[in-house]
């Protein structure tokens, strides 16, 4: 069998171990975000001819810097709370209320009335909300969550489809939802599907694409099929780079069949995640009963990925990167749940020792976005290398 090799991933901090160990000196834990990473990763998306508009899912990260940035590169922004909205509002002063897109899950009613006044596309994903707020939808143009009755993704916990999933309208009930909508004079001019995230297939979005097209042309009113976010990124070193050129080959066939729809995708993590590094200082080098363990000032309260969804990060001595002498270590958490671990069995400079500044890579997507105060321990550092 001849397997093609997957192609090595760039990583930007490997050449900047000078300036990171310098701001780690102003405190850690610490995100730095490397802007050029995040441009060359809007420059794939951009350069996809198959999709009209791009949205930036900023649930995976929204610094105003990055949102700043992503919207100077072309992107819109996909917020799924009002707090997100103002975020945006607030962190591109002028943004035109049509880059902003609403996609909240079991948002209370008066969240939907701010964000319309603001101009936002809306998008909803359950019969009940129009039969219970017609007024604030009356005479409205919205986009429609479909559940498309499966789902996928890198963990159980990340799925967004099938009938365990709290999201989208089930196709069982499009006819009462467009019933309900011609009634109070809504048009559905935009059709979302959203079915996991870090999913692996390029064929994924091209199927969805079809499926979204099809109903669409039995609604008649629609104008955009947005096909969701999911791309994954390479976080194992084995990992290859994601096949964009399969994935936007799928999606233009499929664009030559129903060539009437303009094609929006909303990615967070393909966008944010390699830009983003945690720093964080080891505190303490414990042999337990065979197993030594470095334990770090960054917890599952820092980046909760690992502790969440078994989610693998590289971990490197930034303090040591040519020490290449290593044993095994799990590397570990200030946090009191046994969960709190980065990673088992990681081979680390057998030098490795208190004060060494610790480098986890590739958290930029869903790391300070999901800190928490846990044990009261405080929120990490943010910044920004431009
Ligand atoms: N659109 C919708 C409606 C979403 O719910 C999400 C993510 C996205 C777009 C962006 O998905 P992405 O391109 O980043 O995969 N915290 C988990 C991921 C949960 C994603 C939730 N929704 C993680 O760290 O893996």
């Amino acid at each position: 069998i001849c397997e093609e090799e997957p192609m090595p991933v760039e990583k930007w901090w490997r050449t900047r171990q000078d300036i990171l160990l310098e701001r780690a000196k102003l405190g850690t834990p610490r995100y730095v975000y490397h802007l050029p990473t995040l441009r060359a990763q809007a420059a794939k998306l951009n350069d996809i001819k198959a999709v009209d508009r791009r949205y930036f899912a900023i649930k995976a990260n929204s610094h105003p810097r990055l949102l700043q940035e992503l919207h100077a590169l072309g992107f819109g922004l996909e917020c799924v709370s009002g707090a997100e909205v103002e975020r945006v509002f607030e962190a591109v002063p002028g943004i035109d209320p049509e880059r902003l897109l609403f996609t909240p899950s079991f948002a209370p009613r008066g969240e939907y009335e701010a964000v319309l006044a603001r101009g936002v596309q809306i998008t909803l994903d359950n019969l009940e909300a129009l039969q219970n707020w017609p007024d604030v939808f009356r005479g409205r143009s919205i986009w429609l969550r479909i559940d498309l009755g499966r789902g996928d993704g890198h963990h159980a916990k990340v799925v967004t489809g099938g009938a365990e999933s709290k999201f989208g309208l089930p196709l069982s009930r499009l006819d009462d939802f467009l019933a309900a909508a011609r009634a109070i004079d809504v048009r559905v001019v935009g059709l979302h599907a959203h079915l996991g995230s870090g999913i692996e297939s390029p064929a994924h979005w091209a199927g969805v694409h079809a499926e979204l097209a099809t109903l669409a042309d039995g609604i008649g009113t629609v104008q955009t099929l947005d096909i969701g976010g999911g791309l994954p990124i390479p976080y194992l070193p084995d990992d290859g780079e994601f096949d964009l050129a399969g994935w936007s080959n799928a999606l233009e066939e499929v664009k030559a069949a129903f060539p009437r729809y303009a094609i929006a995708i909303e990615p967070g993590r393909f966008l944010v995640a390699q830009c983003g590094v945690l720093l964080a200082t080891a505190t303490q080098v414990v042999e337990k009963d065979g197993v030594r363990r470095v334990g770090l000032d960054a917890g599952m309260n820092t980046l909760i990925r690992p502790a969440l969804y078994d989610a693998w990060h590289d971990i490197r001595n930034l303090s040591r990167l040519s020490d290449t002498a290593e044993i095994d270590f799990d590397v570990v958490g200030p946090i009191c749940e046994s969960s709190d671990v980065f990673g088992h069995a990681r081979g680390l400079p057998a030098t490795t020792a208190e004060g060494d500044v610790m480098l986890i890579a590739d958290a930029g997507a869903y790391g300070y976005s999901m800190a928490s105060f846990y044990n009261l321990r405080a929120l990490p550092e943010e910044e920004v290398l431009e």
